[in-house]
Parts: C-alpha cells; sequence; structure tokens
C-alpha cells in the first residue's frame, strides 16, 4: 500500500511530485484543503489547482467528474471496470502530460485504481518478442477512443514528447494490438486504493490505467487532465528511436496536408511565441482578468484583445469547413499509403 505523502508547501511540493513522477509514472500525497489543493478545490477551480500542485502554468486542463450516474455507459460515468488505458485525447498534438484523480469519497467495495508502467513492459517485450517491440515503434495504425480515433505508432513522439497511447478495447483484427494485449494481460498492475482528500498524480504519457468494478456508496473523484510546457523525462533510447521513425514517416508524407501530418504526430511545431500568445487567449477565456495579464506580461490591454480577436476568428474559419468526416477517411488512407511506400 503506498502512503500518500503530506504536501511540504509551494516551495517544496511540485518538486516532490516531479520527483516522484520521474522516478516512478505517479505520485499519491493527501489532499489538503490549507493549501487550497483538496479534491473540492479541484473540482471549482481546475486551472489554478494544477498550476499550485505541479509548479508551472498549464497549457490547458480538461475536468471531468467521475461518478456512477443511473443510465451511465461511459467508465467515467459507470461503476464496472475500466481495462487499462491511456487517456489520448490531444492538444496541440499531444496527449495530456499528467492526470490528477482527486477523491471525494471512496466506493465502499471495490474501485481500486490500477496502473501499468510501460517502459518496463518495453522492455520485457523488446526481449520476449523483438519484432512486436519494433512494430510498437514503427507500425502506424488506428487507435479507437470515445473521444476519437488516434493515428499513429503506439509508441510515438507528439509535440515532441514520448507517449504511449494504447486504448481499452483492442479494436478488431488489429495484429499489433492484439500481440501487445498479451504481455499487458499477463502483466501485475499496480493497485492502489484512494481514500477521502487523497490525489492521484500520474504521467498520462507512461502508465497506463485503469479501474476495478466497485458498488455501494456514491464514489466520486474529478479527473484533471493536464497539459503543461514542461516535458516530464521518458528513456533516451525510447526517445531517439521514435524521433528516427517519424523522421522517416515526414519525409514519406512531405506531400501530405498539415492537417493530415499533425494528426500522425508529424506536425511542425509552432512557433514558442505563437503558444505562449495561444496561452494567453486560453487564460482570457477561462476567466483570467485582462487587466491581470497585461500586468504580468507587460503587454498593453489592446494588444491582449487584438490576439483574442485573432485565435477566435481562426477557430471560426476553421469551424467553418467540414473537416471532422474526411479527416479520419484521409487519415486511414495516409496510413495505408505508407503501408505500400
Ligand atoms: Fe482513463
Amino acid at each position: 500500500m503506498t502512503e500518500p505523502w503530506i504536501w511540504p508547501g509551494p516551495s517544496r511540493g511540485p518538486a516532490r511530485l516531479l520527483d516522484e513522477l520521474a522516478a516512478r509514472g505517479f505520485s499519491v500525497l493527501r489532499g489538503d484543503a490549507c493549501s487550497m489543493l483538496s479534491p473540492e478545490e479541484a473540482a471549482r477551480a481546475p486551472w489554478s489547482f494544477a498550476e499550485r500542485l505541479l509548479g508551472e502554468r498549464p497549457l490547458l486542463v480538461e475536468r471531468q467528474p467521475i461518478k456512477a450516474v443511473p443510465g451511465g455507459r461511459s467508465f467515467a460515468a459507470s461503476a464496472v471496470a475500466a481495462p487499462l488505458h491511456t487517456d489520448s485525447q490531444c492538444f496541440a498534438g499531444a496527449p495530456p502530460a499528467v492526470q490528477i484523480l482527486a477523491c471525494i469519497r471512496p466506493a465502499e467495495r471495490g474501485g481500486g485504481c490500477l496502473l501499468l508502467d510501460t517502459w518496463p513492459l518495453l522492455a520485457a517485450i523488446e526481449r520476449a518478442d523483438p519484432e512486436l517491440f519494433r512494430a510498437l515503434f514503427t507500425v502506424y495504425r488506428r487507435i479507437p477512443f470515445v473521444f476519437g480515433d488516434v493515428f499513429g505508432p503506439t509508441m510515438a513522439l507528439r509535440d515532441g514528447a514520448l507517449a504511449f497511447t494504447h486504448a481499452p478495447v483492442a479494436p478488431p483484427g488489429d495484429a499489433v494490438a492484439a500481440r501487445l494485449a498479451r504481455f499487458i494481460d499477463a502483466s501485475r498492475p499496480i493497485e492502489l486504493s484512494l481514500g477521502p482528500s487523497d490525489l492521484l498524480v500520474v504521467d498520462n504519457r507512461r502508465m497506463l490505467h485503469g479501474r476495478r468494478a466497485f458498488e455501494g456508496g456514491p464514489r466520486e473523484l474529478v479527473r484533471l487532465l493536464v497539459w503543461m510546457g514542461t516535458t516530464l523525462p521518458s528513456p533516451r533510447a525510447y526517445h531517439a528511436l521514435a524521433a528516427e521513425i517519424a523522421g522517416a514517416a515526414s519525409r514519406r508524407m512531405a506531400a501530405a496536408p498539415e492537417a493530415t501530418r499533425r494528426r500522425l504526430g508529424l506536425g511542425a511545431p509552432p512557433p514558442p511565441e505563437a503558444r505562449r500568445r495561444l496561452g494567453l487567449v486560453l487564460e482570457m477565456l477561462r476567466g483570467v482578468p485582462p487587466g491581470v495579464l497585461a500586468a504580468r506580461e507587460r503587454i498593453p490591454e489592446p494588444q491582449l484583445y487584438r490576439l483574442r480577436d485573432a485565435a477566435l476568428a481562426a477557430a471560426e474559419a476553421a469551424l467553418a469547413g467540414g473537416v471532422e468526416g474526411a479527416e479520419d477517411g484521409a487519415l486511414v488512407e495516409a496510413i495505408a499509403r505508407m503501408d505500400r511506400g
């Protein structure tokens, strides 16, 4: 059993948390109402909660209540067991760096959190089945999720960061997924029981997570998915291999539209200044007062409003086209072309 650690305050807390994430991919700490790190605070003000915990301003935060409701069919809204998977919805071409689960109320029976570290899993696969190990880095495939499908290798660079992508249910007819499932089924995940106020923080690009079925009492958690400017550490050899594969794929896909390349994880990274400006716009949209932003960034307020107007006009123009339906088809074709090439 992992004993939750006590938050030592803002000067040492984030560094300890990042150290633990680097060492084993997850950390469990006791929520602290005095430090505004309670689960209720995660639900009320997710952006500032994530900033306090991680010690840096997030690029984006997604909040999701995890609570069984009558008729709920998703894992978040039901009491069924959730198979091991990653949360791989993308922002700026990458899945969330960190998943935070804040426990308001545990279940009376069951509901344990399951975690599996993909780095030792990959090392075991490399020893036992080198061909599968190679395929996990090289085979571009369609990986289906409730939020939409992810296209690319299982282990790949996404926005420059190494990320493992794994769906809770293996797609039928996918040989790589079937072979990988045999290794995952034979693994022994870590199991954690979160108590009231406990916070579980997970490196979401490294760890698979799942949940035991539960019953009795209204189990309630708040899940935050956090995209950060800082990249968490990853094994150099895996990063180098993924970079080599992405480089070769990028050359083969040089003529593909940028939208297609982007969804394959091959998009050109935006200039840092563009990302900083997008961050400011997102802060405005979530309600940070423009005067506060202008003073902090030392830019005139009218400039902030011009940025917001430019970002929303670009978003409106992008949304005017019927991109959604066409794009999955284009990706399937692009992958087939890569296979033939
Ligand atoms: Fe999940």
